[in-house]
């Protein structure tokens, strides 16, 4: 009840009644003045600066349609701010708080997850806090890494988003929020049954844990439009990221078409799955070791080989480098490593510089002051990445973790951009028959290229496991609810249709 009261309160609801009209008067009054002085002043400002810069706003309106250009779908905030939908008028049932868990694609679905939480059982939601204490150990808050002012704004049309929790409900006086970790997986009922009560008694859940929280399929199509909506227009870099994100994407553009690859061959990552295909003994030693040091990794022991025979290890360099070029990528191909310290260094990326010479990565393009300010902020550097993967001409991740589903799902929205998912099983297979002599080069090319033809990130329907939401196509990999707008999703996902448009 009391929390009720405190919607209340923010909203001034209980005004006397005839205070009303006078007050809003008085504000509406203030408003249209100090709008008229606003653009008064911006006029002038406007003339005086053409007369004395009479380029400057030519500059802006070239730099804008620039961007425009670019095949990514973000906003830009040079232009006029846009202006506010209304807010959706609610009565909020409590405060959510959410403490993301994991790297910068994982906490990305979580935040978009959690807002629709917030949307379906009518809370406040605080601006969400982000993972400092992963493996990457990145400081960075979310107003580092997002607009937050524009994750607000944008979104306020559908709920109430603040950047802090109120004083009287810190734990400074006392007051001990409800900390739990939502079920995984959950569907909305269950936020509605076992979440919602809990609002009544505690004014403020928290949310530790957020990681796949919201199922992937059978919710209502509004939240699952939602979850896209924060995902692909809420959610947008602050502007040194997208500036140099920007920069990065000009250059590479410059040179022509460019292929983005995901090389996740780093150490967290081998370490974390136990691959050591490739590895020295010493490598491999040190690698278990780190599994070892980290108590949330629950898998010590872990047989390489057949990991690697299941398809669940991430394609080596030295791999990679003959996908490539069975795939038809030649010497002239411009590749971008989308990637952190490749395990090894130079010596594992040898065979594929071999191949392809014209291999980039971010410090290879950049200053090295460009860097600075974000090199110790692991999520930062992944923002780059991203914003490059999503907007290169083709994306190709050699292991599907969180980067390679957020940044697949990101391209099929932006018109089924190619997305080369490769078959890790298959391949395995096929590179080991190769090696040992039994499948000869010519062959190996026609098995890789026929794995993969209906792999490029063509529409197609999400995979759905009842009961087996991990085995299932994720959400946020293939949001199809939202791919469709303006068409018929069964047209364009019908199998005759799906080849053109890859
Ligand atoms: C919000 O909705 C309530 C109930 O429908 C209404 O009484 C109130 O005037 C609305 N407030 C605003 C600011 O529109
Ligand atoms: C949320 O608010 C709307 C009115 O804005 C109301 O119709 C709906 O029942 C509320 N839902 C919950 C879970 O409080
Ligand atoms: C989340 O809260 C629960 C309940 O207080 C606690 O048992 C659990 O350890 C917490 N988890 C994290 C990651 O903080
Ligand atoms: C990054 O961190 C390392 C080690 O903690 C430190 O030596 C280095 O100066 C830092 N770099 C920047 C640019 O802050
Ligand atoms: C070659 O490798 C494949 C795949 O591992 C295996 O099935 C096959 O028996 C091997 N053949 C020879 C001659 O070693
Ligand atoms: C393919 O999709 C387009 C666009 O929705 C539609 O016009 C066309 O009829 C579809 N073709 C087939 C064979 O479904």
């Amino acid at each position: 009840m009391e929390v009720r009261s405190e919607s209340v309160h923010v909203r001034c609801e209980k005004l006397p009644a005839p205070v009303i009209p006078r007050t809003r008067l008085q504000v509406w009054f203030i408003r249209v003045c100090s709008s008229i002085l606003l653009w008064t002043c911006l006029v002038q400002l406007v003339a005086v600066g053409e007369l004395w810069h009479p380029h400057l706003l030519s500059n802006i309106t070239s730099r804008i349609s620039q961007i425009t250009q670019l095949p990514l779908h973000v906003e830009v905030a040079v232009q006029t701010p846009p202006s506010l939908l209304p807010a959706r008028n609610y009565t909020s049932n409590g405060f959510l708080i959410v403490s993301c868990n994991g790297g910068l694609n994982q906490m990305r679905a979580a935040i978009c997850d959690m807002v629709a939480v917030a949307r379906f059982l009518n809370l406040t939601l605080v601006v969400p806090e982000l993972d400092k204490s992963s493996f990457w150990a990145d400081p960075s808050n979310f107003h580092d890494i997002f607009d937050v002012r524009h994750f607000i704004d944008s979104l306020r049309d559908e709920v109430r988003i603040i950047r802090r929790l109120p004083k009287r409900y810190n734990r400074k006086y006392g007051f001990i929020p409800l900390e739990m970790p939502p079920v995984s997986w959950s569907n909305e009922k269950y936020y509605m049954e076992q979440i919602l009560p809990l609002f009544s008694k505690h004014k403020v859940l928290h949310f530790n844990k957020t990681d796949a929280r919201m199922a992937n399929n059978g919710l209502p199509l509004e939240l699952q439009k939602l979850r896209c909506r924060v995902n692909f227009r809420a959610l947008k870099f602050t502007s040194q990221i997208e500036t140099l994100g920007y920069k990065l994407v000009h250059i590479l553009q410059g040179k022509g078409p460019f292929v983005a690859l995901h090389l996740r061959y780093e150490m967290d990552m081998l370490a974390f799955s136990g691959c050591t295909h490739g590895c020295t003994e010493g490598e491999s030693e040190e690698l278990k070791q780190m599994r070892y040091a980290y108590p949330w990794w629950r898998d010590k022991e872990i047989d390489s080989k057949l990991k690697r025979s299941q398809g669940l290890c991430p394609l080596t360099p030295e791999e990679t480098a003959l996908v490539l070029k069975a795939l038809g990528f030649d010497k002239e191909t411009q590749i971008y490593i989308a990637a952190g310290e490749i395990y090894g260094g130079e010596r594992r990326l040898a065979a594929l510089r071999a191949e392809f010479p014209q291999i980039v990565k971010k410090e290879t393009l950049l200053a090295p002051e460009e860097l600075q300010q974000f090199q110790n902020h692991s999520s930062q550097m992944a923002a780059l990445d991203f914003m490059v993967s999503v907007a290169s001409n083709t994306f190709i991740p050699t292991y599907d973790g969180n980067m390679a589903k957020l940044v697949e799902g990101h391209r099929r929205y932006l018109g089924f951009k190619k997305t080369i998912l490769l078959d890790r099983k298959r391949l395995v297979e096929l590179l080991d028959m190769h090696h040992n002599g039994t499948l000869p080069w010519d062959e190996f090319i026609v098995s890789v290229q026929s794995a993969h033809d209906k792999r490029m990130g063509q529409p197609n329907r999400r995979k759905v496991i009842a009961d087996k939401p991990k085995e299932e196509d994720y959400f946020y990999a293939n949001p199809q609810e939202c791919l469709c707008e303006g068409t018929s999703c069964d047209d364009l996902l019908s199998p005759g249709n799906s080849s053109k448009l890859g």
